[in-house]
């Protein structure tokens, strides 16, 4: 039985193994750090972003909305640069990519990795340097192959058979040389969730090292003169707070490089260890600071390479959540609440907000866990156990499926969600016909809308049934 599948029964509501969370923390009305935006203050009770109190974010942009620490953006970035000075940072789009985001980025120094045209669209609108861009996919079309040549980006990551061809014929029409990396599949079991591992060996993604299909990769590259090989790269997966997972893939990788050089007399230049570095969503999760992956990464890399008696290659890295994640928060207003009686007696509060899957699906898709807390006002009354639901027709829409809210939540409250700079918005739907809601930068006093909200006459727009 697949995992999101049940038996009919008296538990719909109750598809993953029912657990309470630990303890009610000694005080909801603290701020728990490392987890909300640098700029996140409590003042006279409310949560205040970017110097800017919620109730007036939330009158003037309305609810739901997604608020985006720009000062918090910048300064992930920047760590992460300086951290990995001597090589590249590329920023990966996919977590939040809008083109105020992407300017912020090339502004701090940094790559953008694209993954679709659409991205790429984003990134060019943007305007940023085409050199500073990647291009992931592992089924890139042509018309994305001649759009990201066209465009004269930085490099492009390849992902199979078919697209070597593809892309070298891509390069050859248009009368260029394209760099590009070999994504290496390096069969690490990644400790994360199923869904977002991406290095074991039966998954869609990369050359598998195991049946040699990245040595002939490497070796269909150098045999295209229309393709230039500037080195090989490696994703194992998202939130990995193993990291023991990075060194055996750089172990493995500079292990193809060896070979590479044995066989082809050709040095590796750069080696991509991709992205998945973690950030805290809740209280236990305590991540790494750019430096410290940095040294480790580096270390591990260096020790390879002098076993393996190769050149240094430039280090890089690709970290999407852990730059733009923390930075963000979704507030929502709360509409009802409703107390569940659940088996062994405890009570539980079902708390629905005017969101939900179609703003965040990280929680009913990876059982991601969130911290919430009452945004417009502080609160001295007890804990009570709580689930933060949605407004879609669903039991599996659940923003945060454990946490302890004061016991006088009621609607009309507004409720904040940290961690959400990190696909939630990238990730968003229209189920139910709900609007996407906006996502608003708050720095040092002022607030800006980076993506408007969406309309019922947005969504409208798309049905041909309607007039105009
Ligand atoms: N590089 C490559 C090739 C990737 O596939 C990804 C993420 C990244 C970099 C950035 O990974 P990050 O540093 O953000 O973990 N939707 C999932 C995550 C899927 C990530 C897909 N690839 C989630 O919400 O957790």
């Amino acid at each position: 039985m697949s995992r999101s599948a049940h038996p009919a029964g008296p538990r719909h509501a109750d598809v993953l193994p029912e657990q309470l969370p630990s303890g009610p923390p000694d005080d909801l009305n603290v701020l728990a750090s490392g987890i909300w935006p640098a700029s996140a203050r409590r003042i006279d009770g409310e949560l205040y972003l970017g110097g800017l109190p919620a109730s007036a974010l939330v009158t003037r942009y309305a609810t739901p909305a997604t608020f985006l620490d720009e000062d918090d953006v910048r300064e992930r970035a920047r760590a992460f640069a300086t951290a990995f000075a001597g090589g590249d940072v590329y920023y990966a789009g996919k977590a939040f990519l809008c083109t105020a985001v992407a300017g912020w980025i090339a502004d701090e120094g940094l790559g953008l990795d694209v993954c679709t045209g659409g991205e790429l669209a984003v990134a060019l609108a943007a305007r940023i340097p085409p050199q500073r861009v990647a291009m992931h996919g592992n089924n890139k079309s042509r018309a994305e192959l001649e759009r990201a040549v066209a465009a004269g980006i930085g490099h492009i990551v390849l992902d199979s058979f078919a697209e070597i061809e593809r892309l070298a014929e891509v390069a050859a029409a248009a009368g260029i040389r394209q760099r590009v990396l070999v994504r290496v599949t390096v069969g690490v079991e990644a400790h994360t969730h199923e869904f977002i591992a991406t290095a074991h060996e039966d998954q869609k993604f990369g050359f598998s090292l195991s049946g040699g299909q990245a040595e002939q990769a490497v070796a269909a590259v150098l045999a295209a003169p229309s393709l230039h090989l500037a080195g090989l790269h490696s994703h194992i997966g998202s939130q990995i707070f193993d990291t023991a997972g990075f060194e055996i893939a750089a172990h493995r990788v500079v292990g193809l490089a060896a070979a590479i050089r044995a066989r082809h007399g050709v040095e590796v230049a750069e080696l991509n260890l991709g992205g998945g570095l973690v950030i805290a969503y809740v209280p236990d999760d305590d991540p790494e600071s750019p430096k410290e992956i940095a040294q480790r990464l580096t270390a591990i890399v260096e020790r390879e390479c002098a076993a393996a008696g190769l050149a240094q290659p430039r280090l890089s890295v690709e970290p999407g959540r852990a730059i733009v994640g923390p930075a963000g928060v979704t507030v929502y207003e709360v509409g009802t609440v409703k107390d569940v009686v659940l088996d062994g007696g405890h009570t539980r509060a079902y708390v629905s907000v005017d969101g939900g899957m179609s703003d965040n699906i990280r929680t009913a898709l990876y059982d991601a866990s969130y911290t919430c807390t009452l945004a417009n006002r502080a609160s001295t009354a007890p804990p009570k156990l709580a689930r933060v639901v949605g407004k879609h027709c669903e039991s599996g829409d659940i923003v945060v499926r454990y946490t302890w809210l004061p016991a006088d939540v009621r609607p009309g409250d507004l409720l904040a969600v940290a961690g959400t700079g990190a696909y939630c918005r990238s990730m968003a739907s229209n189920y139910n016909h709900v609007p996407r809601p906006p996502v608003v930068s708050v720095r040092r006093g002022t607030a800006s809308v980076l993506v408007r909200r969406e309309t019922e006459d947005d969504l409208l727009r798309l049905d041909t049934g309607v007039s105009p």
